[in-house]
């Protein structure tokens, strides 16, 4: 393996770059590398993507049109065409990572994108994985595949982990302002990375000791932020019966210098509540059973049915029941001012509250209408006023855009006393309150007893 030239026409913005997998993490890492001067092709197995990214189209909307359309015109190529991963220097995969139904890592489209890869590989080439794994993962996976055609790892070509950290929707940590951690085989190949992901990333690089130690750091960032974040629902649980409010209670914690603040909610999207369960895998492949990882995980799964509990009960404070009752939920996706609606919790807060016969209607002007059709089997208003008769609403996400939605303008929908589920502790109680809500938060419902 000649290292040196690869690293060479890496510094010279000379080396070809495949994406494989032009999704969420892909897309942006195919724009930054294209600005950077590199030539890259985009590689989906998705047509549709394909055909819309060719003609400068981003079907998930997530991207500026604009910025596509100026990569395209710089000789980025998006393609479903596997021989051309050939022509590439580097192929850096970014292929979804899901747990399946039993919370076990799904692996098979790692599996069959370095199939292609490997099918496709040029001699002299590096292979990274930027996906989400469990430690171990990529060299225990990929190493075989790759092998399978008679190249060896280390000789013929090499592979690298650089796991992703990007915040969909953040328009402030964006991909260029976040340490990228960059490991590989060897030192040499951890060497050519840094080279390479420095020309994107302004906020530098750290080379970690080996692969599985990046793969280890990525899991533990989300296990970390999903126990800190079930902590403050399993208070946001307790605080409620107590008749305090957690959000003053973390305020007042605060002041304490070594007290970190976190904050009750649904915990969603591809990554924290998804990630842990890697390491769970691996841990108990190892001989060892997790506990505090996976209670985290219970509190938070949990809290979606807590949603449905607090309609329960506002509802019988109204004088009502949740079966018949009409629901509206606002905001559908996992977390606010994005479009994504994968992995959010309101698919089993809806399938919740349809099993208890409740009528449900949603306003999330960030959302398509097909993708809610097709994720949560109901329909999305264009505008508030459309509806009347609304029992008890549930803002489930607090997209800035509802901010200039005032609960004088909610209350009209509603049919009797109204019924407010505030999980993201979005609106002032008081206020709430005064204007005759019966308003339940995540972490302290005001008509409790003290
Ligand atoms: N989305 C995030 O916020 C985020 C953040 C950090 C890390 N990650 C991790 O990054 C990885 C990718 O996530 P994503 O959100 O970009 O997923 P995504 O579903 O948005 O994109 C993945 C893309 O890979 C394509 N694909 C699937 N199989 C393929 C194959 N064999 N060859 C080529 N393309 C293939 C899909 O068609 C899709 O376009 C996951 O491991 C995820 O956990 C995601």
């Amino acid at each position: 393996m000649d290292y040196k030239c690869l690293e060479d026409k890496v510094r010279d913005g000379k080396a070809k770059i495949c994406i494989l997998g032009v999704g969420y993490v892909g897309l942006p890492l195919a724009l930054a590398f294209s600005k950077a001067g590199f030539k890259v092709i985009g590689f989906d197995v998705n047509e549709e993507k394909i055909n819309g990214l060719t003609e400068g189209n981003d079907v998930t909307k997530d991207h500026d049109n604009n910025d596509i359309k100026e990569a395209i015109s710089r000789g980025t190529e998006f393609t479903n065409d596997k021989t051309r991963i050939k022509e590439c220097d580097i192929v850096i995969m970014c292929v979804p990572t899901p747990v399946k139904e039993s919370k076990e890592p799904d692996m098979g489209f790692v599996r069959s994108a370095t199939e292609l890869a490997g099918s496709n590989l040029k001699a002299g080439s590096i292979v990274v994985l930027e996906s989400t794994v469990y430690p171990g993962a990529t060299e225990e996976i990929i190493i075989p595949i790759l092998e399978k055609k008679g190249m060896k790892c280390g000789v013929d070509f090499s592979i690298g982990y650089s796991p992703e950290r990007i915040n969909v929707g953040d328009k402030e940590h964006t991909i260029d302002k976040i340490v990228k951690i960059v490991s590989g085989f060897d030192e040499e190949t951890a060497g050519v990375l840094e080279v390479l992901y420095k020309k994107i990333i302004s906020a530098g690089t750290y080379k970690a000791r080996n692969i599985k130690t990046a793969e280890a750091a990525k899991s533990i960032e989300n296990v970390q932020r999903d126990i800190n974040i079930a902590l403050a629902n399993e208070l946001a649980l307790i605080f409620e019966k107590i008749g305090v409010d957690v959000m003053d209670v973390i305020e007042a914690a605060g002041t304490k210098w070594n007290f970190i603040k976190f904050y009750p909610g649904l915990v969603g999207g591809h990554c924290i509540p998804e990630d842990p369960y890697f390491l769970v895998h691996k841990a108990k492949r190892v001989g060892y059973n997790p506990k505090m990882i996976l209670a985290g995980r219970d509190i938070n799964n949990f809290m979606s049915l807590h949603t449905v509990n607090l309609l329960d009960e506002g509802l019988r404070k109204a004088g009502k029941k949740l079966g018949g009752s009409k629901i509206l939920l606002m905001g559908l996706t996992f977390k606010k001012n994005v479009r994504d609606v994968r992995n959010t919790p309101t698919k089993e807060i809806v399938a919740e509250l349809t099993k208890s016969g409740a009528e449900i209607v949603a306003y999330d002007p960030l959302v398509l209408k097909d993708n809610a059709r097709k994720t949560f089997g109901i329909d999305i208003v264009d505008d508030l006023n459309e509806l009347k008769g609304i029992d008890a609403i549930a803002l489930l996400t607090d997209h800035d855009i509802f901010r200039s939605t005032p609960l004088d303008n909610l209350k009209k929908l509603f049919n009797g006393r109204p019924v407010l589920v505030d999980v993201r502790r979005f609106f002032d109680w008081k206020k709430a309150k005064d204007a005759g809500y019966i308003y339940l938060g995540f972490g302290f419902k005001p008509e409790s007893p003290v």
